[in-house]
């Protein structure tokens, strides 16, 4: 008899290990009376039942995963990339690293439609020989602030009001004239950028700016990002709207089916470098992640190429309990002085001790993939010791001099930048909001132009006056045109409300949301 012809035991039992000979009836006196409250297999089942939820991430809950793995080219444009980075997982042409992928959408909860305007984040565990590494980024490249103290806030800002639950454009932009550093974020957001058709066809985007470390510590900035092999497609409004209307999974059942078909998207990772000083010569400072680097400066150069090829197995195991953060980084790569990628750093691992639990590195898609020894013990739902073979299980502490752990040895070079100035709390000097943002409209092709007009118009307009004239203001400050195109649009939009009905004024109101 072959293995797989043994018979298998099917039988239903409790989490105890119980056989379960009674699962359609709870246990009651005689067929129609009282329900008896010794019945241990319904209440384990129903308590469990009671459980089945953890919360939702408190931003991005809405997402969708796959499995895959990172081919690296060993080079860096035409360098070795060693001559930047000792990461062990880019040194050799062909290497591969497995990686789980989690893609999403930022502001609403976990079944909220994915045709949403709201950016998507694109976030990649790679499980490394050295542990994991985790770059959690977006579709888009820039993000709305330059300073993790505003998260909360812009969060807030986007988030439904707390009263009436909705989520309101009039809210948004009181926030948004406020904050002059969105500008650029805003002018992607509300243009076909801030719909991506799908997951696949949309580029990554590390944001943040991070560091490379080589073996004699010495370090240079550098931005990540991905292209997808698909082509990039985005949708107008109106496009989204007819998907919408039939379907609010059509971004998971296209990656789904995708792999499901054995047609695996490919990204390639690629590469900004700029040597790690503050750079007074750019009109912008580099660490700004309301910034992009020019291209024509600092060229995107190839590092590797990622595949997914495997769906998950079960939602709830890996996509929904995946734990990203960007303080997971390997040797070789490091962290830059970047205020966001700073506060970021704290956010994650703390909200994942709340949302997952104490222990969450030890469940299977979070655990790297190599020997894990620590003298970290206990916590809610610990179920094993990471020891060393052969240690001493008595030492759960160091130093020791019983054959505890030992402290890794130190291989290169540590890298020690300088750092001296005044504790302070200040803005950033090289603010430059409008500049770039003004290059992002005139790059926009007609059609996304004249969606991101419409779309901030019937935004904007149902905002008070004070905030729709701030509004005009900065675009005007972005780029003359682009001012004048949503002061027209805010114009038309206030003339038709004044010739309508109340109930037709009412109807526009409600319609002037943003999503
Ligand atoms: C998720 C905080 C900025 C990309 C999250 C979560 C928190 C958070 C608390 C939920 C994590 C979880 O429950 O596992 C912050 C803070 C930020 C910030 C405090 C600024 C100070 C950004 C930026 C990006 C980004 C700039 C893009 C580069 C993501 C992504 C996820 C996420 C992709 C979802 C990860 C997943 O799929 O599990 N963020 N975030 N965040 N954030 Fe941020």
């Amino acid at each position: 008899m072959k293995p797989q012809d043994k018979p298998v035991d099917q039988t239903l039992t409790t989490r105890q290990g119980h056989p379960l000979t009674h699962n359609q009836n709870v246990r009651t006196v005689g067929s129609r009376g009282p329900t008896t409250l010794e019945n241990y297999p319904f209440l384990e089942k129903i308590s469990h039942f009671d459980r089945e939820r953890i919360p939702e991430r408190v931003v991005h809950a809405r997402g969708a995963g796959a499995h895959g793995v990172f081919e690296a080219y060993g080079t860096v444009g035409d360098e070795p990339i060693s001559n930047y980075t000792r990461a062990k997982l880019f040194q050799e042409k062909g290497k591969q690293t497995p990686v789980f992928v989690r893609f999403s959408s930022v502001i609403h909860g976990g079944h909220s439609p994915e045709t949403l305007r709201d950016p998507r984040g694109f976030a990649v565990k790679f499980y490394t020989e050295d542990g994991n590494w985790d770059l959690v980024g977006n579709n888009l490249k820039v993000f709305f602030i330059r300073d993790a103290m505003k998260f909360p806030d812009l969060v807030h800002a986007f988030k439904p009001d707390p009263i009436t639950n909705r989520q309101d454009g009039h809210r948004i932009f009181d926030f948004i004239s406020n904050t002059p550093e969105a500008l650029h974020m805003i002018t992607f957001l509300f243009s076909p950028w801030g719909i991506p058709a799908n997951y696949r066809q949309m580029q990554g985007s590390g944001v943040n700016t991070y560091k490379w470390v080589n073996e004699a510590g010495e370090g240079v900035l550098v931005k990540y990002h991905w292209e997808p092999k698909q082509g990039i497609k985005n949708l107008t409004q109106p496009e989204a709207e007819k998907i919408q209307a039939k379907n609010f999974n059509h971004a998971t059942q296209d990656l789904y089916d995708a792999i499901e078909a054995g047609n695996f998207p490919q990204w390639e990772l690629l590469v900004q470098i700029m040597s790690d000083d503050e750079h007074p010569e750019l009109d912008f400072d580099p660490l700004d992640d309301t910034k992009l680097w020019p291209e024509d400066q600092f060229p995107w150069l190839p590092v590797g190429v990622m595949t997914l090829n495997k769906n998950p197995e079960n939602y709830f195991h890996e996509v929904e309990q995946v734990a990203f953060g960007t303080g997971v980084l390997v040797d070789g790569l490091d962290f830059s002085d970047d205020k966001m990628l700073q506060g970021r750093t704290f956010s994650y691992s703390d909200t994942q001790r709340y949302r997952v639990g104490t222990n969450y590195l030890q469940l299977p898609i979070n655990a790297p993939r190599k020997h894990v020894a620590t003298n970290q013990r206990d916590g809610q739902m610990a179920y094993r010791v990471d020891t060393a073979p052969g240690q001493n299980k008595h030492v759960n502490y160091e130093p020791s001099s019983m054959n505890g752990l030992k402290e890794a040895p130190k291989k290169y070079a540590e890298h020690q930048p300088y750092i001296a100035g005044n504790l302070v709390r200040q803005p950033i000097d090289r603010t430059n909001n409008f500049k770039q943002a003004g290059e992002r409209y005139r790059l926009h092709e007609d059609w996304e132009r004249d969606d991101l007009i419409n779309n901030l118009v019937s935004t904007i307009a149902g905002a008070e006056q004070h905030i729709q004239d701030k509004m005009v203001e900065l675009f005007t400050q972005c780029d003359e045109d682009y001012g004048r195109r949503v002061r027209d649009g805010l114009d038309r939009a206030r003339n038709a409300n004044e010739k309508s009905t109340p109930e037709e004024a009412e109807e526009m109101a409600h319609s002037a949301q943003p999503y």
